[in-house]
């Protein structure tokens, strides 16, 4: 066994989608692979984010993944798998549903809730009967998981209660001295975690928005119920609780408000608020879009007192996806005492975008 306190940091280069580039690129990933199969704690990146991934068989594996996250023990994982026929050995049904979700939609950022096997450990899946798999698409995340041969039970590789990883910089931040291995893979490309779908009922229930939306999940199983805590809006209905529905979610250091509507309306009223807080005496952070900023440029406004952060362009929503935690990071990283967050439509990645940005604003929402 390794000293988790001298974290292994190992850069890997692959091309999303395509091959390594030679074979010495796979040699770390092998080693990472028999480093999980004995027990140890690798982090890795996927197409989501980074996870922090251990043995979902082994519980004392599992046990090292609470206590590096610090994450409560009733929360459960994901067990990830590198190929299809592997879902066969930990669940004990793949329902009509769930088959048709997986073939059209894995390898990708997609969970699916199925009942357990019974050999999968109790602290694997949080004392339940059922367990959360998912396929993933990176490359590095796909060779490592073909390679160690087990599911590997693997939540967001941050510490529990901070942003979600989407660079290695970000896990080593939170996990150095905690785990055996981090590989360093680049910058995850979604940038918000999988969708994860209750698949054990007679329609399937979406408990956590993801990288896969609500649309697309209905063009290939027909209508989709969204559980209570998976609404952009905090409202509830559905009959499934999402079991980490309990916990302290991320929240930025300084208090934040979640500002809603459409522009030009949502531009004047950020724009009001920011003036407003810091003639109070208030240092303000923002996370804007490329649109807000040319808004104040064009409106001949100032933003240079405020701390801002860019999430990208209202057009493209994937790249605001791609990038609210590593804004939400850097702005934990400012002297910003009230944070300000521009809200989105929540139509596609934009009620994953939104019901995220709701939890960093502990549902502090202002209606432009
Ligand atoms: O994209 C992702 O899903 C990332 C990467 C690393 O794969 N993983 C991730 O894991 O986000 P984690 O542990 O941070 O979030 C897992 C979510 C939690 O909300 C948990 O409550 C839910 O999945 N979950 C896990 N097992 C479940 C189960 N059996 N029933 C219902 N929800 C479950
Ligand atoms: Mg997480």
């Amino acid at each position: 066994m390794m000293d988790r306190r001298r974290t292994q940091v190992w850069k890997v280069s692959a091309v999303p989608g395509a091959n390594f580039e030679s074979i010495d690129e796979a040699i770390p990933v092998l080693q990472a692979a028999e480093i999980l199969r004995q027990g140890g704690l690798v982090a890795f990146p996927t197409e989501t984010v980074y996870g922090l991934g251990a043995n979902g068989l082994d519980e004392e594996a599992v046990a090292r993944i609470f206590a590096a996250k610090e994450r409560p023990a009733d929360n459960p994982l994901i067990l990830h798998i590198g190929n299809m026929e592997a879902i066969y050995g930990i669940v004990t049904e793949v329902p009509p549903l769930a088959r048709r979700l997986a073939r059209t939609l894995w390898p990708g950022p997609l969970t699916l809730v199925l009942p357990k096997a019974p050999h999968i450990p109790a602290v694997t899946t949080g004392g339940l009967d059922t367990v959360a798999v998912r396929m993933p698409s990176h490359p590095i995340a796909l060779a490592l998981l073909n390679a160690a041969g087990i599911p590997v039970a693997a939540p967001s590789a941050n510490k529990s209660g901070r942003p979600s990883p989407t660079e290695a910089a970000h896990v080593i931040a939170d996990l150095f001295g905690r785990v055996d291995i981090i590989i360093d893979g680049g910058p995850t490309g979604i940038g918000v975690e999988s969708t994860v779908v209750d698949c054990t009922g007679a329609k399937p229930v979406i408990l956590r928005p993801g990288g896969i939306s609500l649309e697309i999940l209905e063009e290939i199983v027909g209508e989709v119920d969204i559980g209570p805590h998976a609404w952009a809006d905090g409202g509830v209905g559905g009959p499934t609780p999402l079991p980490s529905a309990n916990y302290q979610h991320y929240a930025p250091n300084a208090p934040a408000v979640l500002v809603e509507g459409d522009p030009p309306s949502l531009f004047q009223c950020l724009t009001q608020l920011a003036t407003e807080l810091q003639a109070q005496g208030e240092q303000v952070g923002l996370m804007a879009s490329r649109e807000l900023l040319e808004y104040w440029q064009e409106q001949g406004i100032d933003p240079g007192k405020w701390e801002i952060t860019c999430m990208g362009s209202r057009v493209n929503l994937g790249e605001i996806a791609s990038n609210i935690y590593r804004c939400l990071r850097a702005l934990d990283e400012t002297s910003a005492s009230k944070i300000l967050i521009e809200g989105v439509p929540p139509r596609g990645i934009g009620l994953t975008i939104m019901n995220r940005l709701r939890k960093a604003a502990s549902d502090q929402v202002v209606n432009a």
